[in-house]
């Protein structure tokens, strides 16, 4: 079966951003992207791409070349199930917030609100792919409620995981590692999944696109997750051991990189990961291994959260101890918010927990990053509901450039790794600070030496 029309519910990070690489390398599939958020899918549809809801390099000229062509942003959900063969769920799972398995389990209520309406409003066969993040076993689930709608509409399911990261979004889709697709063993299974395959095939090769049975794709997502956040913890644990022996964590990070067992990626201590996917991703991996009973599973899993939520704590708790134990009323200016470079995403970054750690300290805030508007550092800080959004407004300043936001502070934290951060005028900043003038880089970026030399006092992560 060759697919004409694509349908993707959902334009967020993962719906904007594949659906654009798919439209731009195959010009013969027509791929509607919709959403119930009419604010988002007008910024997709903004005149100038460079308004586009998401920020990641290269991804405005993608969008120009395909939108209008064969790539469409609409909220008429309906409408583009209807005409679909192939329909992407790309909506949110987010950890449960509310009765059973709060604070663990994947809120599935999106996915299968979607997997109703495409039940309900389907006229023709189709193949529904799981984009989004599952539990191991989801598409049994949306299975059941496909097969029920007695209107002898059939559909086949297939998992298809995204493994793009933020930030490198367009080169992630453009070159992937590999594309994963699951599916039925059955004929209609595997008639689905070669559907899939020629769409990839345009631009990806063969050798590279990997078919599995359904329950080992859908696994393979949260294993590679927890993989990926395990060895950010795993370096991050030992940078606690290198500030104690004398020891340098990019020293051993090189040291034990160059091991090709090991591989020198993703080995970089910092103040702790963040991002919207690790941490959602492993606690729902805890939660299954205990919902069949396996605690140590669950328990070697969950370490992982455990370090992490440490490291962020430790990070804030020195600069409070180096600046001899208060930072009550002193201004701290904070440079980055983002989870990471490159990226207007803010989702869990290390930045909300060490702001929020050192309001309670009754620090003075003032925050510099290059992608991230006030209110949604304002909006993050808020959803924690440690205290009232008064007070936070009241501790925290937004600031228009780093030269304001360090102005007459007695510490600055690095908390994400953008490049820009290297570039700044350094004499300038110190210059310009309280005396001793700290730096707290949380990322391990800055040149530690020329900083010693003008006259700050350098705390990196792990040395
Ligand atoms: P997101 O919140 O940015 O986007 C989800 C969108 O779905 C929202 O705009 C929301 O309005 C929309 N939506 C929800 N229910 C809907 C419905 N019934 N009909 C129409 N639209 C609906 O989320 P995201 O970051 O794109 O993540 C989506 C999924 O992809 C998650 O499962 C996530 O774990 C996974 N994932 C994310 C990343 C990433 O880098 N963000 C990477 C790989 C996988
Ligand atoms: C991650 C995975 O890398 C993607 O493959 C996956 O698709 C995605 O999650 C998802 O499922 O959402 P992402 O969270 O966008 O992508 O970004 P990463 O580059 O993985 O960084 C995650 C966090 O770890 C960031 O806060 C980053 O700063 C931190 N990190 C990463 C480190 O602290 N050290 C490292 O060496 C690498």
């Amino acid at each position: 079966m060759k697919i004409t029309k694509i349908c993707c519910i959902g334009a967020g990070y993962v719906g904007g951003p594949t659906m654009a690489v798919i439209a731009q390398k195959c010009p013969d599939i027509k791929v509607t992207v919709v959403d119930l958020n009419e604010a988002r899918i007008a910024a997709w549809n903004d005149k100038d791409t460079n308004n586009i809801p998401i920020y990641e390099p290269g991804l405005a000229e993608v969008v120009a070349e395909a939108r209008g062509r064969n790539l469409f942003f609409s909220t008429e959900v309906e409408k583009a199930i209807d005409e679909a063969e192939m329909i992407f769920i790309s909506v949110n799972t987010p950890t449960k917030t509310y009765g059973s398995g709060k604070g663990m389990a994947a809120d599935l209520k999106y996915i299968e609100l979607c997997a109703r309406q495409i039940a309900r409003v389907s006229k023709s066969n189709k193949i529904v792919v799981e984009k989004s993040t599952l539990p191991v076993r989801t598409a049994e689930a949306i299975k059941n409620i496909l097969d029920n709608t007695g209107n002898g509409v059939r559909f086949q399911i297939l998992s298809n995981p995204e493994f793009l990261a933020e930030g490198t979004a367009v080169q992630d889709l453009l070159n992937p590692d590999r594309i994963l697709i699951g599916g039925d063993t059955t004929e209609e299974g595997q008639n689905a999944i070669n559907a899939l395959v020629d769409v990839y095939a345009n631009w990806v090769a063969k050798e590279r696109i990997l078919t599995t049975n359904l329950w080992s794709s859908e696994l393979s997502k949260l294993t590679a997750n927890a993989f990926l956040a395990q060895r950010v913890s795993s370096i991050n644990a030992l940078s606690e051991l290198c500030e104690k022996t004398g020891a340098d964590v990019s020293e051993v990070a090189k040291a034990i990189g160059m091991d090709s067992r090991i591989g020198p990626k993703f080995l970089k201590a910092s103040v702790g990961f963040g991002g919207s996917c690790f941490q959602k991703d492993i606690l729902n991996l805890v939660y299954i291994a205990k919902a069949y009973g396996l605690n140590e599973v669950a328990d070697y899993w969950e370490q992982v959260i455990i370090m992490n939520d440490h490291q962020k704590r430790r990070f804030s708790h020195k600069i409070v101890t180096t600046l001899y134990n208060t930072v009550s009323g002193k201004k701290i200016a904070f440079l980055g918010w983002a989870f990471k470079k490159d990226t207007n995403d803010t989702r869990e970054s290390a930045a909300i927990y060490v702001a929020d750690d050192l309001i309670n300290e009754q620090a003075e805030l003032y925050v510099f990053d290059p992608k991230v508007a006030e209110g949604q550092i304002l909006s993050d800080l808020n959803y924690l509901d440690s205290r009232t959004a008064e007070e936070n407004k009241k501790q925290v300043t937004v600031a228009a450039s780093p030269y304001e936001a360090c102005k007459d502070a007695h510490a600055i934290a690095v908390l994400t790794e953008w490049d820009e951060f290297r570039d700044y005028d350094w004499k300038k900043i110190y210059d310009n600070m309280m005396k001793p003038a700290f730096v707290f880089d949380g990322r391990n970026i800055l040149d530690a030496k020329q900083l010693t030399e003008m006259g700050f006092i350098y705390k990196g992560i792990g040395s």
